[in-house]
């Protein structure tokens, strides 16, 4: 077992996708922006990275960046105003995010590919195990999953995947992993990995998820790594070269998570992410459950 000599300390976040999903609330504003009840689905994730001991953010953003900036640095003039109106809660609401973690910025000139995101992260990280979290997708902040894929990495070496298990007909939207239990019935080895594989040539049921803790060894690969799916370069086929040779970068292992999770990049997912979190809200939920009964019961 290899301990890791190093305490990971920073995370990337890859933001510039097209979001081409959500056009056309995506035209002019990063689709990371869009809020899940009252906080842009940003923040989650950067409180994510925070909750699991991850102080150094650096964000991978494309056009239209200038909106994440903002979110995470200070706004004087609102602050200024909600301070004369003794708005002390709403002023709190607004410093949140710019008291974090300590934010960095990056700038992928053209969108090809999450590898390709990753790898533009490579003079920032240096030469450390760093996680790796993608914008849009949102962990139920109930669930934990990001700070037992840092134990795990800490304790094995290597690098940490997140899989979750989805039904067979879905496999193909996803990344795949070939698996191999261990003693820890939440972690497993992984031995290959697929990019969206073809109905019926998926080795497992098991989906990455967009939580990565990874060896830094991936830059290396990244950087030779040739376009693949979509003319995109993927982090998966630079992952599956470090699963298949634990000589280049250590082990790749995996944490099934069993949480709840959403896509928020996914209109239905996003839709979903809203209700479920409004519902639990302890100031909207209550209200907000009895309307949705009502009009479950009434209207549909
Ligand atoms: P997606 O494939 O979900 O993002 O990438 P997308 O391309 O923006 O989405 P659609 O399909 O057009 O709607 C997964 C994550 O990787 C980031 C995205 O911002 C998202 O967080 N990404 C993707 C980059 O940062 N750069 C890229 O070149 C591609």
């Amino acid at each position: 077992m290899t301990q890791s000599p190093f305490r990971i300390s920073k995370a990337v976040i890859p933001a510039a996708g097209l979001g081409t999903r959500f056009l056309p609330a995506t035209k002019a504003t990063p689709k990371e922006m869009l809020p899940v009840v009252d906080k842009p689905a940003i923040q989650y994730v950067v409180e994510e990275a925070v909750g699991a001991g991850l102080t150094d953010v650096l964000m991978v953003t494309g056009r239209n960046k200038r909106p994440l900036e903002d979110h995470f640095d200070r706004n004087y003039e609102l602050e200024e105003a909600l301070l004369k109106k003794g708005d002390q809660d709403r002023l709190a609401k607004v410093q949140q995010s710019s008291d974090l973690a300590t934010m960095h910025y990056v700038r992928q000139g053209d969108p090809r590919g999450l590898g390709h995101a990753v790898l533009c992260a490579a003079p920032h990280v240096g030469d450390q195990p760093f996680a790796v979290l993608l914008g849009d997708d949102l962990i139920d902040p109930r669930d934990p999953l990001l700070s037992r894929m840092v134990e795990v990495q800490e304790r094995e070496g290597g690098s940490v995947i997140a899989l979750m298990e989805v039904e067979p007909a879905q496999i193909g939207l996803y990344g795949c992993a070939a698996v191999e239990a261990t003693v820890d019935s939440d972690v497993v080895k992984v031995t290959n990995l697929v990019e969206k594989p073809e109905p019926g040539e998926a080795p497992s049921n098991y989906a990455i998820i967009g939580r990565y803790v990874l060896d830094p060894a991936v830059f290396a690969i990244l950087r030779e790594t040739e376009p693949g799916r979509g003319g995109e370069i993927q982090l998966t086929d630079a992952l599956q070269k470090l699963a298949m040779d634990e000589k280049v970068g250590g082990p790749v292992h995996g944490v099934v998570f069993k949480g709840r999770r959403y896509d928020t990049g996914d209109r239905g997912d996003y839709l979903r992410a809203i209700v479920r979190l409004a519902c639990e809200r302890e100031d909207l939920g209550p209200e907000f459950r009895a309307w949705l009964r009502s009009y479950v019961t009434e209207e549909m």
